[in-house]
């Protein structure tokens, strides 16, 4: 599959940065490490998302160095040499020269040399950004090369003073995403809903919940997502009211609804769907009026994502209507205000309306500046999804509604005008629902 996103993109975002850095800065971002899974089985690798962010380079053992107005090149990468006899083992290696011609930065060095070269960069810059705190090994590997210049100040070496977390500045850019990143998560906002669709027509011939996992994989796969954006939820009956739910074993009951949260990963990129349908393919009358709360709450907070209002409005939004739906449905026996102001719904609803999406689920950005709930702006992007959970062993509620657990999540992108849902393909009314299954 052809990659969406442009390479110059990734030297336009490390321009972006350098351009908030302090002039005689320097920044240190170290790629992800590998991690063994078992004995000499490794997991799959997956680039460290600020690394991508900055540098779009996938492998592991690599150092991004950023160094404003750096006259023989200001974005230098260490990484592995090229080796044919390991690349004949485990494949291509881009090498440092690979890293200035496929990824355009200035300049590459080995990564074994790391510790020759990088003090020698890191002397005269006044304060150093890096990501700290985040990795014990880092912070020591960081010191290391500061205790280097630290070394050398009787023979006039100036070490550096300050040391920043990166993530200040690096994660605010993060939070508001390019037409190219809209891009590629309405690509893969697609393909999981998709996903979605195949698993809700496989569902109706019964089996087990990981056979709808399985349904989900394909799709992902067939279109190219080798990897889940987090670890699919597959919950059948009561088990859809467990927010983490990953056992996936449990058989499908006909009669019950099944809650699939799951979304693919494309490019880094994450999406995050969430559809609850009824094993059969038709709704039971308490069913069907939880699921009619929940959607209405769906779509009252999705109307509330637009330029102006603040991170918490849709969240507002969606408490409102589905704690007037519990109260008409007679589950919460209090007045409105009453109900919202004794936190009444949190028994059937414990969690956020959403968080921040981007090239990890729950994404970076801050949800408040200062004391303030962030105003949402232009091409940030979201999720919505509420939900409603009735614990089966609820014993204040009548027994028609126990066991029964509901969420619908969207994707969704801050325009202009409102709003734009990036994963509208997996239907959600009761009635879209009702005829992919019997289709
Ligand atoms: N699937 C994780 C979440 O919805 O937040
Ligand atoms: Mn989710
Ligand atoms: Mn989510």
């Amino acid at each position: 599959m052809s990659q969406i996103m442009p390479i110059k993109e990734f030297s336009q975002r490390r321009r972006r940065l350098m351009e908030q850095m302090a002039p005689d800065s320097i920044a240190i971002i170290p790629s992800a490490p590998e991690r063994v899974r078992n004995r000499d089985v490794l997991h799959p690798f997956r680039q460290d998302s600020d690394f991508h962010y900055l540098t779009g380079f996938g492998e592991p053992n690599a150092v991004l160095v950023l160094i404003p107005g750096r006259e023989t090149g200001e974005s230098v990468l260490f990484c592995r040499e090229r080796n044919p006899e390991k690349e004949l083992w485990d494949g291509f290696l881009a090498g440092p020269e690979g890293a200035v011609e496929r990824y355009g930065i200035d300049d590459g060095f080995p990564i074994a040399d790391i510790d020759e070269i990088l003090p020698g960069m890191i002397e005269g810059r006044s304060r150093v950004y890096y990501p700290l705190g985040k990795d014990h090994s880092f912070d020591a590997q960081v010191m290391d090369w500061v205790q280097i210049i630290r070394s050398k100040v009787r023979s006039g070496a100036h070490p550096p003073g300050e040391f920043v977390a990166l993530e200040h500045l690096l994660h605010d850019l993060r939070l508001y995403k390019s037409a190219n990143e809209i891009k590629v998560m309405a690509k893969a906002g697609e393909i999981s809903a998709e996903a979605h669709c195949r698993a809700m027509k496989r569902a109706g011939k019964g089996g087990y919940e990981y056979q709808l996992e399985a349904e989900l994989i394909h799709t992902f796969m067939e279109h190219g997502a080798r990897s889940t954006a987090y670890p699919s939820i597959v919950g059948s009956g009561a088990n859809g009211c467990i927010l983490h739910y990953i056992e996936n074993s449990a058989p499908l009951n006909e009669g019950d609804l099944v809650l699939i949260d799951a979304g693919c990963e494309l490019e880094c990129y994450a999406s995050d769907i969430t559809r609850t349908f009824p094993v059969s393919g038709t709704f039971s009358e308490p069913q069907r009026a939880l699921y009619e709360v929940v959607l209405a709450a769906q779509y009252a907070a999705i109307e509330a994502v637009k330029p102006g209002n603040h991170w918490n409005h849709p969240h507002q939004a969606a408490l409102n209507v589905l704690t007037q739906g519990l109260i008409d449905l007679g589950l919460i026996k209090l007045g409105l205000d009453e109900a919202i102001e004794k936190e009444a719904y949190k028994p059937f609803f414990m969690h956020r309306t959403g968080h921040w999406l981007g090239l990890d689920v729950h994404d970076v950005g801050d949800y408040k500046v200062g004391d303030a709930w962030r105003v949402l702006e232009p091409g940030m992007v979201m999720t919505v999804e509420p939900g409603l959970y009735i614990a089966p062993g609820n014993m204040d509620v009548e027994e028609k509604w126990r066991g029964i657990g509901i969420r619908i999540e969207d994707d969704v992108v801050v325009t202009r005008e409102g709003c734009r849902v990036l994963t509208d393909a997996a239907p959600k009314t009761i009635a879209d629902i009702e005829s992919l299954m019997a289709g």
